[in-house]
């Protein structure tokens, strides 16, 4: 209770603030949340959540309800706190290097209207010396700065905020305040220096990446040997020292955070004199994990009268970057399509979170609301996101829609036996045909 009545500012209102404000309102402090854009402001007062979270719109309602969570425009109003999160994107720029225009302009402004001794705490995804740079950047040296990165996922932004694996700090000054913020959730603390924890933030999603990148190769490799990945990632899995999680090949790792971390890294490594080749490797491997997709559907057209996507009307289902979110920036899915569209193939696509009334057209995708009309008159059909509810589906309607039943299916997601019933020919990634 003695901590309820702190005032905390959070600067940005996208999917890392807004969850970072509303599960710290939610944790008993009192939050104020500048973003600039300002219908979005006067949405969120009214309890509209732009982005899809679960347990989101519940905790920002609850927040507003109680009057522990306020939302503003004018970073005036986060004059009173005695700690400020930044979250403002750092996106990809011209050389991969992360983008800070954003993250600089919030520095100066802050800079110029908190009150001495306020921690400024940095969330945003920044490169080694970022932290460091606060004072210079914000014109002061009575501003504590700390490094404290952000490991959402997102659909389980929510999730992973209010159980995290861990807590990273990283800064001289300021540390316990920022630590008691999140006493309650009683997870494990790394303090360290404003450089490791900026690195260690890199180094995570590096390591995802590259992990991925390693199923799909050797996902490649099963089907040349006839072996079947699925089996070989369980028996890696089961090693502690590598662990189960993302080993599951697909169409390539996408999204607003890994391709842009990725490069980032690697950006840095390149400006200090070192190639760390690894990176390099793995990024490789994305983009030919997208033309593999696409050879695969080649295949299956071989021998049939289209002989080539060139005029075949090829249906996609999911166009996301991954199930559970509406999100299609950096999505493989889309990737997948130009290539397939460059080649000349007519695009239909359905995703439940895209309604095809926003989407009309995603890039080269017509986009429906029904998976039957992807279906119709289909040369072939190519699962991207691994939805649930695809599994569900009338596959016999769909074989009967479809003018082959012939499907790629990129996340192992379905039930190739099952499929078969229906006269549909399935291929998944690294499982033996
Ligand atoms: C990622 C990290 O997982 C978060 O910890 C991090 O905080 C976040 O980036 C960020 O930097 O903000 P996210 O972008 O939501 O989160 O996406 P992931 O769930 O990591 O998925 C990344 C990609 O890998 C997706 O395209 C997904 O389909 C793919 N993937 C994942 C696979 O192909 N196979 C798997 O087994 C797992």
């Amino acid at each position: 209770a003695e901590e309820a009545e702190r005032c905390v500012g959070v600067v940005g209102a996208g999917y890392v603030g807004l969850t970072t404000a509303a599960c710290l309102a939610h944790l008993g402090h009192r939050v104020r949340c500048a973003d600039i854009d300002e219908s979005k402001v006067d949405r969120l007062n009214r309890g509209e959540v732009p982005i899809s979270e679960p347990g989101l719109p519940e905790l920002v309602a609850g927040g507003l309800a109680s009057g522990r969570l306020r939302f503003t425009t004018s970073a005036a109003g986060l004059r009173d706190t005695d700690v400020v999160f930044v979250c403002v994107p750092t996106p990809m720029g011209e050389r991969g290097e992360a983008d800070l225009r954003a993250l600089e302009a919030v520095l100066r402004e802050l800079g110029e209207l908190l009150s001495p001794g306020t921690v400024l705490v940095l969330k945003s995804t920044v490169p080694v010396g970022t932290t460091a740079r606060v004072p210079a950047l914000t014109g002061r040296d009575d501003l504590p700065a700390v490094s404290n990165p952000e490991f959402l996922r997102e659909g389980f932004a929510v999730r992973d905020f209010l159980e995290p694996d861990r807590i990273v700090l990283g800064g001289d000054r300021g540390l316990d305040r920022v630590e008691s913020l999140y006493s309650a959730l009683g997870a494990p603390v790394v303090r360290t220096d404003p450089a490791s924890a900026e690195l260690g933030k890199y180094a995570c999603n590096a390591f995802l990446a590259l992990k991925l990148s390693y199923a799909n190769e050797l996902a490649e490799l099963c089907e040349q040997v006839g072996a079947d990945v699925r089996h070989v990632t369980t028996t890696m899995g089961m090693d502690d020292r590598i662990g189960p999680a993302f080993l599951r090949p697909g169409p390539g790792w996408g999204g607003s955070c890994l391709p842009k971390d990725v490069a980032a890294l690697r950006r840095s490594a390149r400006d200090r004199g070192m190639r760390f080749g690894l990176l390099q490797a793995a990024e490789h491997t994305n983009t030919g994990q997208h033309e593999r997709v696409v050879r695969k559907v080649q295949e299956l057209l071989t021998g049939s009268p289209y002989g080539s996507p060139a005029g075949a009307r090829i249906g996609l289902l999911g166009l996301t970057f991954k199930a559970g979110t509406d999100d299609l920036r950096d999505s493989p899915a889309l990737a997948i399509a130009a290539r397939l569209a460059e080649r000349g193939a007519v695009l239909t696509g359905y995703d439940p979170a895209v309604p095809a009334a926003k989407g009309g057209a995603v890039a080269d995708v017509h986009v429906v609301d029904d998976p039957l009309l992807v279906a119709k008159d289909a040369a072939a059909l190519v699962v991207l996101t691994e939805w649930p509810e695809f599994r569900e589906l009338d596959w016999a309607q769909l074989a009967e829609l479809a003018d082959r039943p012939a499907v790629v299916d990129t996340r192992n997601l379905l039930d190739a036996d099952d499929l078969a019933r229906h006269g549909f020919s399935c291929r998944g990634i690294g499982i033996p045909t």
